[in-house]
């Protein structure tokens, strides 16, 4: 990138940074990196064309340094890749995690120095870089001191929220996915998430007895997401069972922290699950622009009474849910689950317009997912 420094003169930039400003060149008066490196608070500044030598040396001495910036690991990339090309063969001769340093020269390459903000950590830049209007939402986080997380929900409900929203019911039928499923047109998204192993004896006979007709009902443009056990007999029942039209493309994760059990003796404690993603054979890209969320781990605590309303210990986290419909349909499309349960899926589905039915066999569930706002239905 090339940019004007105080002085008026044109030179090739890097990034900014988040903070430690006490090691940097301005207070240190030192070339820390070389001559043609210059080591702003926020950001890189390269002058000239190095010779490859020279930023051999650069990346050694910034590797040293242990809080060294995302921004100066960014800016150096950029101009490294300008000049000398392949970041990947960059990542490997010196021996940098190649997602890390694509990560920082990304972020890098969508902020010109100017724009940088010392009071705003890297993350912001993270988050909004994949924006076009990223600049408005760095300033709508520094005036209402959104905290990073604040800032990702907001612009997530912004995207997808129309500014009049209007709900639509979203439904559930007190039935056996037996008795419901044969009756639903086809769907746009699959989204269910099964007993587990506990409450089910032959587990293998279950799933393939619910699972093939289940992903039969999804539209070749669609997708499935299926929740199951990380113990080793779920995975193994699941991961027998024949797609069919579908591709099972990911054994993604679930990963929870704010679990708190018994202290693991033998074998480790769970804090996480499966989550079987499938796609049909004319799936259209996922709508996943915000580069945290398109990792097949994915990361949320689970539902919590202490941090807000748990209805039932099999239920899911509204974030996680809003995540995968956000990823997988637009508004309008269909969603189906037939192990609907405190309809969590159902309501994020709802939420961001989508049509959604589900059913469960539970009276219990049923009321719950009334009581959360589902509208109960009596199965045709
Ligand atoms: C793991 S829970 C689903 C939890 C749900 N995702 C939520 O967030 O509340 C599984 C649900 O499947 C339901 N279920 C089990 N066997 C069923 C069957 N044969 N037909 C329909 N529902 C069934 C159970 O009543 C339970 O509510």
């Amino acid at each position: 990138m090339l940019q004007k420094n105080s002085s008026g003169e044109r030179v090739e930039t890097a990034s900014v940074a988040e903070v430690p400003t006490e090691i940097t060149e301005k207070r240190l008066g030192l070339k820390i990196l070389g001559d043609s490196f210059e080591l702003l608070p926020n950001a890189l500044i390269v002058r000239g064309k190095p010779n490859i030598e020279e930023y051999d040396e650069a990346f050694r001495r910034l590797s040293s340094i242990e809080s060294a910036q995302s921004w100066w690991w960014g800016d150096l990339a950029n101009a490294r890749e300008r000049h000398y090309g392949s970041l990947k063969e960059m990542a490997e001769k010196y021996g940098k995690d190649y997602g890390a340093l694509a990560n920082c020269q990304y972020v890098a390459s969508r902020y010109e120095v100017s724009h940088r903000s010392e009071t705003l950590g890297f993350k912001y830049y993270q988050i909004t870089a994949p924006l076009e209007d990223r600049l408005e939402w760095l300033n709508k986080a520094k005036d209402n001191k959104w905290s990073a997380t604040e800032l990702a929900k907001q612009i997530r409900l912004s995207k997808i929220l129309p500014p009049s929203f209007d709900s639509t019911l979203p439904t559930i039928s007190h039935a056996e996915y037996r008795d419901w499923l044969p009756k639903q047109p086809d769907c746009d998204l699959l989204l269910t998430d099964p007993p587990y192993s506990t409450e089910v004896e032959n587990l293998k006979g279950f799933a393939q007895d619910w699972l093939p007709p289940a992903l039969a009902k999804v539209k070749p443009t669609g997708r499935a997401y299926i929740f199951i056990g990380a113990y080793p007999k779920e995975l193994e029942a699941y991961l027998g069972i024949n797609p069919g039209n579908m591709t099972l493309a990911n054994v993604m994760v679930w990963e929870y922290r704010n679990t708190i059990g018994p202290a693991s003796k033998l074998d480790y404690n769970l804090n996480w699950q499966a989550i079987l993603y499938y796609r049909g054979p004319d799936a259209p890209e996922l709508a996943c622009p915000i580069l945290t969320e398109q990792f097949a781990v994915q990361e949320v605590n689970a539902p919590d009474g202490r941090t807000g309303i748990r209805y039932n210990e099999w239920q899911k986290p509204d974030e996680l849910a809003e995540r995968l419909i956000r990823h997988s349909t637009s508004p309008g499309h269909l969603v189906l689950d037939c192990f609907a349960g405190t309809g969590t899926f159902l309501l994020a589905a709802a939420k961001f317009k989508r049509i959604a039915h589900g059913c469960d066999m539970s009276h219990e569930m049923v009321n719950i997912a009334a009581k959360r706002g589902c509208r109960v239905v009596k199965l045709q």
